[in-house]
């Protein structure tokens, strides 16, 4: 998919924020094998640390249906640079995407920048190191 399809979905997403706290609005759009495409925006609480972000809506939303193979994702929010994601959901894109797994991230000004989740977090903690 042109990546700027994908990063369409995640600014329609941004509208649906819940980010009364911050008032920073973060999109995100989870492109799965199937074609179909699941959505994110950030959901805020008054306990601050219960926030969930954009892109691990997207990714739960997705897994709660039943999806399993993730092709690329995008995120976008009205920031200076492109938005990069935190370290949470870097966390979380490792349990579920392959290494090579695309991430585009951008602004409103459309500023764009695409890296490989390797790339974003090199050197991660897996499953593997379980001594299970
Ligand atoms: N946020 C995201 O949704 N994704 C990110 O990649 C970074 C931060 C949200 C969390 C919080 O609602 C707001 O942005 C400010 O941190």
């Amino acid at each position: 998919m042109k990546d700027q399809l994908l990063i369409n979905k995640a600014i329609e997403a941004m509208d649906l924020a819940y980010a009364p706290y911050s008032k920073f609005r973060v999109g995100a759009a989870l492109l799965v094998k199937s074609g179909k495409i699941y959505t994110g925006c950030n959901i805020e609480n008054a306990a601050y640390p219960a926030t969930c972000c954009a892109e691990r809506v997207a990714i739960f939303s997705a897994i709660a249906s039943g999806e399993k193979e993730f092709i690329e994702l995008a995120v976008v929010a009205d920031s200076p640079e492109p938005i990069t994601p935190c370290g949470i959901c870097r966390q979380v894109m490792g349990e579920f995407f392959e290494k090579e797994t695309i991430i585009h991230m951008a602004n409103m000004k459309s500023n764009k920048m695409s890296l490989t989740l390797q790339e974003l977090l090199p050197f991660s903690f897996n499953s593997k190191q379980l001594n299970k």
